[in-house]
């Protein structure tokens, strides 16, 4: 970027801040942090800025993208490793250069998901507001061992890969599917690839580290649901849209799932990120879902380590710079 650049921060929190502050070559950028989401209704924020910087929240469809190209930005550099939120194509007619973090910190996210794993199963969360209320009682708190227990791996990229090692490390059996399976990697961490009705009828765990895609909006729906063991835990670190929420809530009330751990809500676009304990929650399904004693949800926070929000920062940083030699302006480019 140029000296001095205007950059315009949306979604930002003030851990984004702390880090963004901290990178090498901010002293190069001017930054203007806003709270607020990036959509077609903030956009006009982002004038007299070359580059915006978004999160996995952040609505770029085609009307923001005009708004945004129409003010002089040129560069929209994504934070976060997916791009589902971003439309690619108008991107591209519009001339606007797009880089994202592929990869920050894999461990983050996958270390995330046993914790929820191991949280809901042992049940200490719930363990943990008893004591504190001086009841040590023991009743209602009985997990099962992981050791022995078979896990499905839905995705083994860079995340799903690392979840598949360290449940390998409790002596489960990981099962795993995926399109471009990695054969060298399963043979010598002992994983089998089975196929994904093969995983979802024989997995007492599914975990998701799959993308968001149009052919795998919803992978999880009543007609998967339902072929699913009796009792199964599913945990999903990935994306809400994997999963039809009320699919999922009609097979919590039945009964036939065990456990369901979120760090991500369909819906989650406006809730997730944000403090609404001083008023009244409008969703009604993620209400639902929070008076379930077997759900348990946190706010897509399996990024949130030190080390990733470093490497965020840096990459963003890097990204950034690497446009400014011009790389990324021939059109849209995922970095
Ligand atoms: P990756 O691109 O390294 O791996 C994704 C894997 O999913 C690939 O191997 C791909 O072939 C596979 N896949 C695609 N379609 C599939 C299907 N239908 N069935 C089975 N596998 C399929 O991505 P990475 O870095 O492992 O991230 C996975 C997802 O985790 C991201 O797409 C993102 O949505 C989510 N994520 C969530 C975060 C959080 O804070 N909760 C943070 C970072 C990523």
């Amino acid at each position: 970027m140029h000296p001095m650049t205007t950059v315009a921060y949306f979604d930002t929190k003030p851990y984004d801040r702390a880090y963004f502050e901290r990178a090498p070559g901010a002293d190069r950028i001017t930054a203007q942090f806003h709270d607020c989401r990036l959509t077609h209704e903030t956009a006009a924020l982002a004038a007299g800025s070359a580059a915006v910087c978004v999160f996995v929240n952040d609505r770029l469809d085609r009307a923001c993208l005009e708004i945004l190209q129409r003010s002089g930005v040129r560069l929209v550099a994504l934070r976060c490793a997916g791009f589902n939120n971003v439309d690619l194509a108008a991107a591209k007619d519009l001339g606007l250069a797009i880089t994202r973090v592929p990869a920050y910190s894999p461990h983050a996210v996958a270390e995330h998901a046993v914790a929820l794993l191991l949280t809901l199963n042992r049940k200490i969360h719930r363990a943990h507001n008893r004591v504190r209320e001086h009841n040590f009682s023991l009743s209602g708190l009985v997990g099962f061992d992981l050791h022995g227990k078979t896990i499905g791996i839905i995705g083994t990229g860079k995340i799903g890969r690392i979840a598949a090692q360290i449940f390998r490390g409790f002596d489960a059996q990981v099962i795993a599917c995926d399109p471009f399976p990695s054969l060298d990697w399963a043979r010598d961490r002992g994983v089998t690839y089975v196929d994904i009705d093969t995983a979802l009828a024989t997995s007492d765990i599914i975990s998701l580290h799959l993308p968001l895609a149009p052919d795998t909006h919803h992978l999880l729906n009543e007609r998967t649901l339902a072929r699913m063991k009796p009792g199964v835990f599913i945990v999903n670190t990935s994306r809400g849209k994997l999963i039809d929420t009320t699919a999922l809530i009609q097979q919590l009330k039945s009964g036939h799932l065990g456990g369901v751990a979120l760090d991500v809500y369909e819906e989650e676009e406006g809730i997730f990120f944000e403090d609404h304990s001083g008023g009244v929650l409008q969703d009604d399904e993620l209400n639902l879902l929070l008076s379930f004693p077997n759900v348990l949800v946190t706010s897509h926070q399996a990024f949130l380590t030190h080390e990733a929000l470093s490497e965020i920062a840096r990459v963003t940083a890097e990204n950034m710079s690497r446009v400014e030699h011009g790389d990324f302006l021939a059109g849209t480019r995922l970095a």
